[in-house]
């Protein structure tokens, strides 16, 4: 289904987003909708979040809008979003957009990947791809706005016969509670699904080392990297290969822990080549006390927003499980798991 339109929702900013904006819907049909009459939801929609964040940080009414959001259970089911956010200073406009993506996305939004364009005070984020545009970093940060609303209108879900599901983690499988969560899910899939599953324990695991683009380039395409072993060798190829991802984390100090972002680090080696758009991330987090939210913000702002992996609505379960077998003891657990696995058919078959 192709959208006709693009809703816009602007919170705040000034005249450079107001600029902003009149290129990137230039010839394109748009409309503006309220925060509150996004509460009362908006279903099967291409929208625009658009939102300034000035010096001290979020506004009042952005934080209405992220209340508004997580109150009103799957007011954006089916819809597709992306997000512009413009900052005055260059702090503030990231963490902006990954909560405003959590909020969105549980709310049931789907994220394209790449669906964040950030612009912080003085636009110096833009410079690398600026000079290879060889444009000014106001012009490319505007281009960048422009095609990401292109892109939202044009969007078409992929489906699959047999998804081919890749399941990561980096547990002691015989105690993990995210470990035991995953292959609930995957059992509970249709035997159509083709899944795999790969432990980052298998191998020692060693974070990127942050060659130049060249080097990097240079060993992807011998299908390899400076430190070789099991990521360039199993895992990347893996993701090259799979529809969807599903990664199992628990919570490590309010992050992934350090295995699974040595992985996303070294992830820059698959995306040298290759976007990965045109795959899926589900997720479990796993937390002993509290902080999942946190977890999924990382997940979402480094895969989908970095990593260029589409986010599909409601990406992520979240648990809170802290002793061995804790998991298998939450109230409703089961209920939980049967929706997850049917949700995650209903993003991917046919
Ligand atoms: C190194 C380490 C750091 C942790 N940090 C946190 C934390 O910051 N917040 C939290 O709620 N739980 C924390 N936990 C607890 C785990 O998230 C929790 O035990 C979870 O069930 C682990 O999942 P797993 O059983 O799949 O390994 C930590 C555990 C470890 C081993």
């Amino acid at each position: 289904m192709r959208n006709e339109q693009i809703y816009v929702v602007r919170i705040g900013g000034g005249e450079r987003l107001t600029r902003l904006l009149q290129t990137a819907l230039e010839g394109t049909a748009s409309q503006s909708i309220s925060i509150d009459a996004l509460g009362q939801g908006l279903r099967d929609a291409a929208i625009l979040f658009a939102v300034g964040v000035d010096a001290l940080g979020v506004s009042e009414e952005f934080l209405r809008l992220l209340r508004l959001l997580r109150q009103n259970n799957g007011c954006l089911r089916g819809s597709i979003a992306g997000i512009v956010v413009d900052g005055e200073s260059e702090l503030y406009s990231k963490s902006a957009a990954q909560e405003l993506a959590l909020a969105a996305n549980m709310a049931g939004c789907t994220f394209l990947g790449k669906s964040l364009v950030e612009g912080t005070g003085s636009l110096y984020n833009q410079h690398i791809l600026a000079q290879r545009m060889n444009r000014s970093w106001e012009d490319t940060y505007f281009l960048r706005a422009k095609e990401l609303v292109q892109r939202l209108l044009t969007h078409q879900p992929k489906k699959f016969d047999a998804p081919k599901l890749l399941m990561l983690h980096a547990s002691d499988h015989r105690l993990s509670n995210t470990v035991w969560l995953g292959r609930e899910l995957v059992r509970r899939l249709p035997e159509s699904f083709a899944a795999q599953e790969i432990s980052l324990q298998n191998g020692t695991i060693q974070d990127c080392r942050g060659c130049s683009y060249a080097a990097c380039l240079h060993y992807a395409e011998n299908n390899t990297c400076f430190y070789g072993g099991t990521i360039p060798e199993e895992v990347l190829p893996a993701i090259r290969s799979c529809d969807a991802l599903l990664l199992l984390c628990p919570n490590y100090n309010d992050s992934v822990s350090a295995n699974m972002m040595a992985l996303f680090n070294r992830m820059t080696n698959l995306l040298v080549q290759q976007e990965l758009l045109d795959k899926y991330l589900f997720s479990v987090v796993v937390s002993g006390y509290s902080g999942s939210d946190l977890v999924a913000r990382q997940l979402l702002g480094t895969l989908c927003f970095n990593k260029t992996v589409t986010l599909p609505g409601n990406f992520c379960m979240l648990e809170t499980a802290h002793d061995p077998g804790a998991a298998q003891q939450l109230q409703g657990i089961g209920d939980r798991l049967d929706a997850f696995a049917a949700h995650m058919v209903d993003i991917l078959q046919k």
